[in-house]
Parts: C-alpha cells; sequence; structure tokens
C-alpha cells in the first residue's frame, strides 16, 4: 500500500504542488507535507478535507528541528521513503543568514541516516541560484547522494521538473520569466557514518 512515500519538506503555500500530486489518482502515492507555519497547515489540511484525499497529510513542524524524529517514526513503521522534495526552501538566501538556511550538513545527514539501503531520490529546486549551488553542494559533500540519471549538477538552470506538476512559487517564478534552478540526487550506497 505505502509503495511510494514522498516527504515534501518546506513544502507549502497552500499545499497546491502535494495536493495535485495526490490528486492525480496515484492510489500507490503518499504525500507528507511538512512547514513551520500552523496557520498554512491549518489552510492545507481544510483543502485535503474538501477533496477528500487520504494519501497527503500536512504536519506543522519545523525541518531543522523535527526531521530526524519524523524519519525515525516512519523508519519504525517500516514506511520506505522513496523521495524526498525541498521545493523553494529558503527565505533566508542572503549570505549573511547562510548559517540559518534549511539545507545545512545536519539536514543532509539526516536525509542520508534514514534513506540508507533504499536508494531514495531528492529533489531540489530554487529560484535563487546561489541558494541552489548551496544546497548542492551540501548534498554532494556529504558522499551519499549521486546525480540521477539525466541530472546534471553543472546546468542547474536545465534540469527538469522530473513529476510534471509545478509548486505556487514555480508557476510564480515562471510568470515572471525567471529561471529555475533543479537537481535530482539519487542516495547511493555508502553506509551511514554517525559523526
Ligand atoms: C518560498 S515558500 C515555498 C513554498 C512551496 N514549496 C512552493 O514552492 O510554492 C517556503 C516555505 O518554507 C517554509 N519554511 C521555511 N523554513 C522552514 C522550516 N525550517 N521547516 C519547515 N518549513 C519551513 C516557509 O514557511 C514557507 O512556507
Amino acid at each position: 500500500m505505502f509503495s511510494f512515500w514522498c516527504l515534501n519538506l518546506t513544502y507549502l503555500v497552500s499545499g497546491s504542488w502535494a495536493l495535485n500530486m495526490a490528486s492525480n489518482n496515484r492510489t500507490d502515492l503518499n504525500l507528507l507535507g511538512l512547514e513551520i507555519r500552523r496557520p498554512v497547515v491549518d489552510l492545507c489540511l481544510r483543502r485535503k478535507a474538501f477533496r477528500g484525499l487520504h494519501n497527503v497529510h500536512f504536519l506543522s513542524v519545523n525541518a531543522n528541528v523535527d526531521l530526524t524524529e519524523i524519519l525515525s517514526s516512519l523508519q519504525n513503521l517500516a514506511v520506505p521513503i522513496d523521495t524526498v522534495t525541498i521545493q523553494f526552501p529558503d527565505p533566508h538566501f542572503k549570505s549573511r543568514h547562510k548559517k540559518r538556511r534549511v539545507v545545512n550538513e545536519g539536514l543532509v545527514s539526516c536525509i542520508a541516516k534514514f534513506t540508507s539501503q533504499i536508494g531514495s531520490k531528492v529533489f531540489l529546486q530554487s529560484d535563487i541560484e546561489e541558494l541552489q549551488c548551496d544546497m548542492v553542494e551540501h548534498f554532494e559533500k556529504s558522499g551519499y547522494f549521486d546525480s540521477a540519471e539525466g541530472y546534471d549538477s553543472s546546468k542547474l538552470g536545465q534540469n527538469l521538473n522530473p513529476f510534471g506538476q509545478q509548486t505556487e512559487r514555480e508557476i510564480a517564478t515562471y510568470a515572471k520569466g525567471l529561471p529555475v534552478f533543479r537537481m535530482l540526487y539519487k542516495r547511493n550506497m555508502k553506509p551511514y557514518l554517525d559523526k
């Protein structure tokens, strides 16, 4: 039943990407959207109920604080994570706020730990090139993730969205005629080493 679990970090504006993904008659697909702002999550839950969807859920959490507990609970329930998406994550894009960015060494290490042996995919996209490069650098430096087939980290502006479903920020970025930078990784077989 849980053959495709997609964990959607820092997802939400009003949940459209996850709701649309879950709506497409994908009974094999289960999505979990994580968002720090409670009112946004409440809106997403109302939209989910309105659409009568049972394969998507939203949690109000801080991905940088709560991810280990969430992934550990899923692991205890024997739920494999097929895909993690981190899409337009960050309000803290300026260099002076670098330490407060969502994608940092700890977050990448946590994802690597709970996707070990599964071959999970990680999809990253942003409209801010410097931020996307920073996310890419963290995933590559970890040594736990390889470029997925057809994706090239030296051509971030040319890589495609693999889902055929755009997020709200993605739609807004294209509406302004601006580019989107993307990368897709696959967890390799390197065993996770606790630091
Ligand atoms: C620019 S919006 C992008 C929303 C959506 N992914 C899209 O592409 O349309 C970034 C979202 O990430 C959320 N966010 C920022 N830091 C977070 C964190 N540490 N944990 C969970 N959500 C976070 C913000 O509240 C905001 O809703």
